[in-house]
């Protein structure tokens, strides 16, 4: 009897969960009830990662005591800084941030326990100290002094000062927070199943997370936002994105990078709101190539992706790509800084994990042989 093989776990559903929904047909996104949409513009990331912990949007009080939850948390130890500084300076940003990680595991004297109270206390200590983590590895690796963090400002607002010293302004400040909180959560992508995967053995919450941060890096996940901005650096100007993009599509599994979805069948909705983010930088910098050329890249794919029949779309990765460019990151930053967003999810998805936990482990149908006699090794 042939069984059924769900390659990449395509549709299968692992758990209940009350954090986030996608409508993939619809085009929608809803964290804990609420439309991103609304969020984006509305909502900070502090109060987003409140929601995305908790049944429901803090109030003042409740805000404020998150807020000075996270405060403490904000500085690395001194190991880790150590550990950062060791790194080779031309190592991918990702490798800084999944190692941080493991270290502050290592450095932690109460890692092992997965109440939800130490688990809290984790997940504030990691989003505080994300944002500490790649900037202070960036300036590491250009020959800087690692910037001590400033608990007075946002996890957004903080990050842009740790790489530069200067205070940010509000305008920059506002963009990052939106970035934030259109990558903070997205259901069971490959990076937060991973997290929920080696949660479900009980071990640490540094562990799962180093895991998740491993799983992000790919380019098939959220790699692909370091992937756009070096293809249109390769592209180089607006007349040579379609030449490219037929050469891509020319070629036998090629991908487009920052096109496609394993759940959206039209528009990723954090797609939308990055583009007007991007459309709006271009023409506050005057700077609008990255923008131009991503907008021509979206307009070649539509048009084949329609005469082949099939709904390939710009993801949440395509115009993240512009946007962080015209803020100044370099581009191996771009994943880490998802990272910076994504402790939130992960964080949420292993409260729930934990709270009811079941170990994953699936199965794998057998295809090799059966039956054979071992030979003693001087006989094969
Ligand atoms: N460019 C060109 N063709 C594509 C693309 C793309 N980016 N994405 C999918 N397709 C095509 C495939 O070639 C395939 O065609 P076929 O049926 O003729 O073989 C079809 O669409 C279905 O693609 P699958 O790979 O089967 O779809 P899957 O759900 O496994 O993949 C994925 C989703 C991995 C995101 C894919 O779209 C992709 O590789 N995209 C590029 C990388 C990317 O942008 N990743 C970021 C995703 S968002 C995130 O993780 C934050």
């Amino acid at each position: 009897m042939s069984e059924t093989i769900y390659q990449g776990l395509a549709g299968v559903n692992v758990d209940t969960t009350q954090i986030s929904h996608i409508d993939g047909l619809k085009g929608e996104l809803i964290y804990r009830g609420y439309d991103i949409r609304e969020l984006a513009n509305k909502a900070s990331f502090e109060e987003v990662t409140y929601l995305l912990w908790n049944d429901d949007l803090p109030t003042q009080d409740q805000l404020a005591e998150f807020k000075n939850g996270l405060k403490p948390h904000y500085i690395l130890p001194q190991e880790v800084i150590e550990v950062l500084k060791l790194m080779p300076k031309d190592t991918h940003p990702m490798h800084a941030v999944r190692t941080a990680v493991s270290m502050l595991g290592a450095t932690d004297s109460a890692a092992e326990g997965v109440d939800l109270d130490n688990v809290h206390r984790i997940g504030l200590s990691l989003t505080a100290k994300f944002p500490s983590i790649v900037a202070t590895f960036e300036r590491l690796r250009n020959g800087q002094e690692a910037i001590s963090p400033d608990p007075d400002l946002s996890i957004a607002g903080n990050f842009l000062y740790m790489l530069t010293g200067e205070k940010p302004t509000e305008a920059a400040t506002n963009v990052m927070d939106v970035a934030l909180v259109l990558h903070a959560e997205h259901g069971s992508n490959a990076s937060t199943f991973v997290a929920r995967a080696v949660a479900s053995t009980l071990t640490d919450v540094y562990s799962s997370i180093t895991a998740a941060c491993g799983s992000l890096k790919g380019p098939l996940h959220g790699g692909a936002n370091a992937a756009v901005m070096q293809a249109l650096e390769k592209i180089g100007s607006v007349s040579k994105v379609e030449d490219y993009v037929m050469n891509i599509l020319g070629t036998p599994g090629g991908r487009v990078m920052g096109f496609g979805h394993r759940v959206y069948r039209v528009l990723d909705p954090r797609a939308i709101i990055l583009k007007e983010v991007s459309h709006h930088l271009a023409e506050e910098s005057g700077d609008s190539k990255w923008f131009e050329m991503s907008l021509e890249m979206e307009r070649v794919m539509d048009r084949e992706m329609t005469k082949k029949g099939k709904e390939i779309k710009p993801n949440v990765d395509f115009f993240s790509a512009s946007v962080y460019r015209m803020l100044g990151f370099p581009t191996d930053m771009y994943t880490p800084i998802f990272a910076v967003a994504r402790i939130s999810g992960w964080m949420a998805h292993l409260y729930e994990q934990y709270a009811d936990n079941k170990l994953m482990r699936p199965r794998m149908v057998y295809e090799g042989p059966l039956g054979k006699s071992f030979k003693a090794i001087n006989n094969r």
